[in-house]
């Protein structure tokens, strides 16, 4: 859902004239790809109708707007949601879920505070400085302007890192 979201609120970001922040969009969305990839290959091929919840804002409206929705979705992950799916699977004993869930936790707090820079410079009407954003496509790690040697959280090697 968050990747949808992303994408919708990219194209506005584009049509007000921010394009960095578009950008910003559009790789956290591709990050939240990875996560949702990596939480189905868990489940292991099973495919049900499985009903949940998301602490998630749907709509859309201004960028600066779209920007407390992310922020308020993302925050929802890294303090309520990863955490207790983690706790979960660790009771569990569902060791690949706890891994899929670590991954998408800690990049959901780099997604949080991308967004909350992205919200500070479209109040004040700018884009974003940075010229590029890497995420990391095993586990959805992000970040701004260049992909490190080896990512920090899954040690994935640079060349791995998806440019946008
Ligand atoms: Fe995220
Ligand atoms: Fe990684």
């Amino acid at each position: 859902m968050a990747h949808m979201r992303y994408l919708g609120w990219a194209d506005k970001a584009d049509k007000e004239g921010l394009p960095k922040i578009a950008r910003l969009f559009r790789a956290v969305a591709y990050a939240e790809q990875v996560h949702a990839t990596n939480h189905f290959v868990v489940l292991n091929g099973d495919v049900a109708d499985c009903a949940l919840t998301a602490g998630a804002v749907f709509g859309m409206k201004t960028t600066a707007e779209n920007l407390v929705g992310a922020i308020a979705g993302e925050e929802h992950e890294v303090d309520q949601m990863y955490p207790v799916y983690y706790e979960t699977a660790k009771f569990q004993g569902e060791k690949d879920a706890m891994r899929s869930f670590n991954f998408a936790l800690q990049a959901e707090k780099q997604h949080a505070e991308f967004f909350r820079q992205a919200r500070a410079s479209a109040l004040e009407g700018k884009d974003l400085e940075f010229e590029s954003v890497h995420i990391c496509p095993i586990c959805g790690h992000t970040i701004a302007d260049e992909a490190p040697d080896k990512c920090p959280v899954c040690a994935a090697p640079k060349d791995k890192y998806v440019r946008f």
